[in-house]
């Protein structure tokens, strides 16, 4: 792997404290070709625009996918990867079925390694701060004929992180549109599965929502994902969430959601969640708790949605789950904890 290496870093004009959310990026990027059949010109450059032709078919046929991870720093300095492993499976997953060829293992977790070494200084310590990593692959061919390309471009890039929202979050339990039909690519991590729920977003915007809880392409009856995060709901002393499917995306921070929250001893259930059943739990007070997982929120939660006219206002309680759950997860991320199922790499 070719490394070329910033002159001078751009880290003291980045103010630190007032972070948008990937819209900072450090000082250096990787990328690598494929090009019939090899990846080649492995490299990290600094981080800088790309030449790319326009009819390269990922501007045409949305053929991209990306994956979202987290490197954290502890309080001696160590940098950590969390789950680093299930991302780059994840990629593949979505690489196979958006017909891109898979990413050779090694070069991935060199890559990051590199990166992570030469940005170090992005990295800031203190629980909340971490450093999102943005692996992505896409179609860079010059050709606008619709089918499968034979050149592809994998990146990384790497943006200092505090908290994807500020303020509280309302979601809408959306009934017409939907993000993932079935046999579709709701799974995968593709670029597009994105860009569609950008129109009903601002939709649901306009009406005070933050985000939509998408429901299930064929009836609009039972709760999948929020697009950005995978859901959970806390009914009584119950915790559920949906189980993955092929129009709901198998979250890293989910699965560990769900490990954490069977160790603390709650009594989770993975199944599939009727709207109904959200809204009659609402009106009779027993809904207690929603959040949302994902690797950029954390875990998030909600205090308020929804649905068809009527809007829910979730109770604000003592001791909510999100934050302990929050809080265990966060202890495993930052080395503050043990790690008791081996989630955490030193990178
Ligand atoms: C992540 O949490 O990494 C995501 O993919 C959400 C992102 C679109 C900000």
């Amino acid at each position: 792997m070719k490394v070329e290496k910033i002159k001078v870093s751009k880290i003291d004009q980045i103010d630190f404290d007032n972070l948008n959310f990937g819209s900072v990026f450090t000082d250096h990027m990787f990328s690598c070709d494929y090009i019939d059949g090899e990846w080649v010109n492995a490299q990290i450059s600094p981080y800088k625009p790309i030449s790319i032709s326009p009819s390269a078919r990922v501007f045409h046929y949305g053929q991209a996918c990306f994956e979202g991870m987290k490197a954290f720093k502890d309080n001696k300095n160590k940098n950590w990867l969390f789950r680093p492993l299930d991302n780059y499976e994840r990629i593949l997953k979505s690489s196979i079925r958006l017909a891109m060829p898979e990413f050779p293992k090694e070069l991935f977790f060199e890559s990051l390694k590199k990166l992570i070494e030469l940005d170090n200084a992005w990295i800031k310590p203190g629980l909340g701060n971490s450093l999102y990593i943005r692996p992505f692959i896409f179609a860079s061919e010059d050709s606008i004929n619709a089918t499968e390309a034979n050149q592809y471009k994998f990146m990384i890039i790497c943006a200092p992180a505090d908290s994807y929202y500020s303020g509280d979050v309302r979601v809408k339990i959306e009934k017409s549109f939907s993000r993932a039909a079935k046999g579709g690519v709701g799974y995968a991590k593709a670029a597009g599965n994105y860009a569609a729920q950008f129109y009903p977003t601002i939709l649901a915007r306009n009406e005070g929502y933050q985000q939509i809880i998408w429901t299930d392409s064929s009836n609009h009856e039972y709760i999948e994902e929020a697009g950005t995060m995978n859901l959970f709901f806390r009914i009584g002393d119950k915790l559920i969430t949906a189980p993955t499917s092929d129009s709901i995306l198998d979250g890293i921070t989910r699965k560990s959601i769900i490990q954490i929250a069977k160790d603390q001893g709650i009594n989770i259930e993975v199944r599939p969640i009727k709207v109904n059943e959200i809204i009659e739990a609402a009106k009779n007070n027993s809904l207690k708790e929603i959040f949302g997982s994902g690797t950029a929120v954390v875990v998030l939660p909600i205090i308020g949605f929804g649905y068809e006219n009527e809007k829910f206002e979730l109770p604000r309680i003592e001791s909510p789950w999100s934050i302990l759950l929050k809080s265990k997860l966060n202890d495993i991320q930052y080395n503050i904890s043990e790690d008791p199922h081996g989630w955490r790499t030193e990178a």
